[in-house]
């Protein structure tokens, strides 16, 4: 954050945002982050919230994780749930080759990521391709107005 903070400053005076590629350590903090924050209650905590779901995983569903970062998350819920489609949408092209390499090292086959914008997404997707949606920790990256993230 400090090496960002003129940036930051800056936009406080003239609006605008600061790009994700001006963070420097961004996705390799952030995974470490969500390794803590989400994986860690992943299983105990956070699929119970929604009734059935689980079930649902296990019986075999096509699901989509939204600003999936190095998609740490989305493996281990394709390690769990062999059964289901797991398809991760990125911005950046770093946190996608992460994702894809540590799919690889684990040998999964249901996972797929994917780089995409998802600006534009709520008019460009092909409705009903997923049955369940998931993002962590990535809604409070959006801009409120024209639907586009911030820094871009
Ligand atoms: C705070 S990080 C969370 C990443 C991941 N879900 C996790 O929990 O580790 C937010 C993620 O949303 C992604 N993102 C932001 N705007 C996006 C956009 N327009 N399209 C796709 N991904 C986007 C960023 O690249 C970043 O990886």
């Amino acid at each position: 954050m400090g090496s960002v903070e003129d940036g930051i400053v800056e936009c406080f005076r003239k609006g605008g945002g600061v790009p994700y590629e001006a963070f420097t350590r961004f996705h390799e903090m952030m995974v470490e982050d969500s390794g803590q924050s989400v994986l860690s209650s992943l299983e105990s905590h956070i699929l119970p919230l929604v009734p059935g779901l689980s079930e649902r995983f296990s019986t075999g569903i096509r699901v989509l994780d939204v600003g999936c970062g190095r998609g740490r998350v989305l493996n281990r819920l394709a390690s769990l749930y062999r059964s289901s489609q797991f398809v991760g949408m990125n911005l950046s092209q770093d946190a996608i080759v992460h994702a894809r390499e540590e799919a690889a090292r684990a040998g999964l086959e249901n996972v797929q990521f994917v780089e995409a914008d998802l600006s534009e997404f709520d008019r460009t997707a092909e409705p009903g391709s997923f049955d369940f949606v998931t993002a962590f920790d990535a809604i409070q990256d959006q801009a409120m107005s024209s639907g586009v993230f911030i820094g871009r």
